[in-house]
């Protein structure tokens, strides 16, 4: 069993459309997968056609019940969506966790909240992926104190390796004070462009920087992975053909091959 947080607090670099991806192809290849989306817009939720009106809760629901220390452990199991064949199981988000930063703030032990939620249904995934928010607030400081391992995807441009060395010194700072079995599990090239001479640039100054933990899958730019969440399904099951799901795919097979 392990539990990766797909974690960058830059917006639009691609950690929505990685986590549903390689958690639909995880599940393909027939683990048992949990996706948990932890961001209040809730982008992993609409990738896999969940319908935002009817969840019945969120890590919000969890997170105030821990606060307030009743037990949660019932209260995970309700509002996980069972996935079809193929497909993970979905702890969906709504803008209602956009509450919960403030809940975690006046919680005692604010940082580990997910890690004793997670506690009780552990044994029943292989892989458990957690979709973070951009931002590196209270909701993805307990993203990294439950995870093993962090996948971090990174866009190709120049922007990309600024705010690099403060997710790395945050990991750091949580695993050393809360969570040391954490490390970065894999970096990410996305929506890369081999054409161009900057994204190779970067490319190579990650290589230096990252060294083995940089995926040698690159996702390329590929307008079908931006098309595939507007019908709710999964780029690597709609589009199985596409450039940007044949790289999922080999993502998939790269995590499977450890
Ligand atoms: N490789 C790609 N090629 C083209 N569009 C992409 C690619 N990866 C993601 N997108 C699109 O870019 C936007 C941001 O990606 P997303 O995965 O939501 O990033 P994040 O979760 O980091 O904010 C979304 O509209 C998504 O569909
Ligand atoms: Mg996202």
């Amino acid at each position: 069993m392990a539990v990766w947080g797909v974690v960058n607090q830059k917006g639009g670099v691609g950690k929505t459309t990685t986590a549903v991806n390689l958690a639909t192809g995880l599940a393909r290849a027939g683990r048992r997968v949990l996706l948990i989306d932890s961001d209040p817009q809730g982008n992993a939720t609409t990738g896999l056609g969940a319908d935002k009106s009817a969840v019945p809760g969120t890590l919000f629901d969890v997170y105030r019940s821990l606060a307030e220390n009743m037990d949660a452990a019932g209260l995970i199991e309700q509002f996980i969506l069972p996935g079809a064949e193929g497909r993970p199981d979905l702890l969906p988000a709504t803008l209602d966790l956009a509450g919960a930063e403030g809940v975690l703030q006046a919680a005692v032990g604010k940082e580990v909240l997910l890690r004793d939620a997670l506690e009780p249904i552990l044994d029943r995934y292989d892989t458990i992926l957690i979709d973070a928010p951009p931002s590196l607030g209270l909701i993805t400081v307990n993203i990294l104190a439950a995870c093993d391992e962090v996948i971090v995807p990174m866009q190709g441009e120049f922007y990309a390796l600024e705010g690099l060395s403060q997710l790395v010194r945050t990991i750091e700072i949580v695993r050393k004070r809360i969570n040391p079995r954490l490390k970065i599990g894999r970096v990410v090239l996305t929506m890369f462009d081999g054409r161009s001479r900057l994204a190779q640039q970067v490319s190579q100054e990650l290589s230096e920087f990252f060294g083995e933990k940089l995926s040698q899958t690159v996702i390329p730019r590929n307008v079908r992975l931006g098309e595939a969440p507007g019908h709710g399904i999964p780029a690597i099951e709609l589009f199985p053909e596409s450039k940007g799901a044949q790289a999922y795919s080999a993502l998939v097979e790269e995590v499977l091959a450890g």
